[in-house]
């Protein structure tokens, strides 16, 4: 980003000596920028400082401390912020000697706060650190050659001390985070008789070799920073999900459990940016799991009359999270819906054909379903999302198998020729658990006078899945083998 267009600028340890000068003539010469001054209003500072700037329309004064980390965050995509200018600190040398945690806790970890907040919001184009002369020590009196920026770090106080560590964060968050080569003089290990018995080259190869062979976990592996020995790929896994009052959500963690797979639900609601933002730094995972969105309670029609809080979640929460992930090269896992489609001419009822990953939704009748559509269509546009449609007509809480996607191919056979499968379920249901039950049946003109949105009938094609798992059962065993058996009355 060229200067010229840097323009939001959050400036820490504002109310202080050096900084409060600094906003005051950023505020007189800049009327262009915006400046949010953050400070914690520490013994040695005062707002007063900032009075010449205080009623200026570009201004905004916030009462932080830059160690809260969720604030910061917030505040860096919030306040669009574009450029840090950090001078915040404890900075009283004699005070350093009494009370050295608090220039650690300020200095160097407020200084991490900042940094880990730029690389996880991604948005701050420069971040200029305010250091100070005292990180080289103490000069000789008879030198009469200052000290160059890349002269050795000495600092002789905490205080400068601690400085000296936030110039080592700042250092390292500037570098790509991952040295490719570190190398050391070893003449003295040669001059006490030592030799390399295993070359560079070799010793790297092995290393090579004993690390899992996807690649996937080798770079979770990495990323993580874990340390070499006993993985297996299930430790390389952590899912983020989303969803967890909801059935699909629920369902995910239990399989997660029993599959040993570690997982945490998200905090966020979906519409918060920066929350999720704040989840992904917190749970740092392999994979994220949506399965929450509004479907309405009792059902859909409700959506009907809350249209608003239907898209705040289905469409800004799901293309949210999405974003999120695809700016921090994370896959997502969209468990979205079969209500999309209706039979049409190329799929008609009972003619086995049916929708596919790439037909265009066509049923949009219910408010629900107009949602659900839309944010597929823009879904699309992220390589990074991958889309898993099912339809969860039945809620048995034994309709699950350990294996999930065998619970979706049901779930999508489950879908097949709604229309008529109320009748046939409530047969079987009188031959497998109650020879007494009895009902009486309505059509679907009955049925529209009860409900406010339609709904859509379809068939989903799921031959992908029983491709991948040729054993699955049909719906009718499937039904007998984990509704009804499980619940069968001894
Ligand atoms: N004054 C100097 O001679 C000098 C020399 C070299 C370097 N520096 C550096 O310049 C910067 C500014 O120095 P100064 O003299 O203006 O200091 P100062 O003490 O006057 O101001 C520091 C400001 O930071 C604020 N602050 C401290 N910890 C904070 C936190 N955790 N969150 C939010 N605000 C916090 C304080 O309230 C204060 O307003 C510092 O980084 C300092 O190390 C100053």
């Amino acid at each position: 980003m060229a200067p010229d267009q840097l323009k939001n600028i959050l400036i820490t340890g504002a109310a202080g000596f050096i900084a409060s000068h600094v906003t005051n003539r950023l505020i007189k010469n800049y009327p262009n920028y915006k400046i949010v001054a953050l400070d914690k209003l520490d013994y040695c500072s005062s707002l007063k400082n900032l009075s010449p700037s205080l009623s200026a329309p570009n201004f905004k004064f916030i009462k932080a401390d830059i160690a809260s980390a969720d604030l910061v965050n917030y505040l860096l995509v919030a306040e669009e912020i574009d450029t840090i200018m950090h001078f915040a600190a404890q900075t009283h040398v004699d005070n350093s000697f009494g009370n050295s945690f608090e220039f650690t806790n300020n200095n160097i970890y407020g200084t991490h706060v900042l940094l880990e907040a730029c690389k996880i919001t991604n948005r701050v184009r420069r971040f200029i650190h305010v250091s100070t002369d005292e990180v080289y020590g103490e000069t000789n009196l008879e030198t009469d050659i200052g000290n160059p920026e890349a002269s050795q770090l000495l600092p002789t106080n905490p205080y400068s001390a601690t400085k000296a560590g936030a110039e080592m964060l700042v250092m390292a968050y500037h570098r790509p985070f991952n040295d490719k080569r570190y190398f050391l003089d070893d003449q003295k290990l040669k001059r006490l008789g030592w030799e390399e018995r295993t070359s560079w080259e070799e010793g790297l190869k092995r290393t090579m070799d004993c690390l899992p062979s996807d690649d996937n976990c080798f770079l979770h592996y990495k990323m993580r920073g874990e340390k070499e020995g006993n993985l297996d790929s299930s430790s390389c896994l952590k899912f983020l999900i989303y969803g967890k009052t909801d059935w699909i959500g629920g369902l995910l963690g239990k399989l997660c459990n029993e599959d040993g797979i570690e997982f945490e639900y998200g905090r966020a609601r979906l519409e918060n940016r920066s929350s999720i933002v704040e989840d992904v730094r917190r749970v740092r995972p392999s994979h994220v799991f949506n399965a929450a969105g509004v479907t309405g309670r009792p059902n859909v029609d409700w959506c009907e009359t809350h249209k608003v809080e239907t898209i705040r979640t289905n469409v800004v929460g799901t293309l949210t999270l999405a974003d999120v992930c695809k700016e921090q090269g994370l896959i997502m896992v969209n468990f979205a819906t079969g209500c999309i489609f209706e039979y049409d001419e190329k799929h008609p009822p009972g003619s086995g054909v049916g929708f596919k990953e790439d037909d265009k939704p066509n049923f949009t009748g219910s408010f629900y379903s107009k949602t659900k559509a839309m944010v597929e269509e823009l879904l699309r546009e992220y390589e990074n999302v991958c889309t898993l449609r099912h339809d969860r007509a039945r809620r048995a809480p034994t309709n699950l198998h350990r294996n999930g996607k065998e619970k979706f191919d049901r779930d999508m056979e489950l879908h097949q020729s709604r229309s008529d499968k109320p009748q046939w379920i409530l047969e079987m249901y009188r031959d497998h658990m109650d020879p007494e039950f009895k009902w009486v049946n309505f059509d679907l003109e009955e049925q529209a006078k009860v409900i406010v949105a339609p709904r859509s009938n379809n068939e989903m094609d799921s031959s992908k899945l029983k491709n991948e798992f040729p054993n699955l059962l049909g719906i009718k065993d499937s039904i007998i083998k984990y509704v009804f058996e499980p619940h069968k009355k001894n």
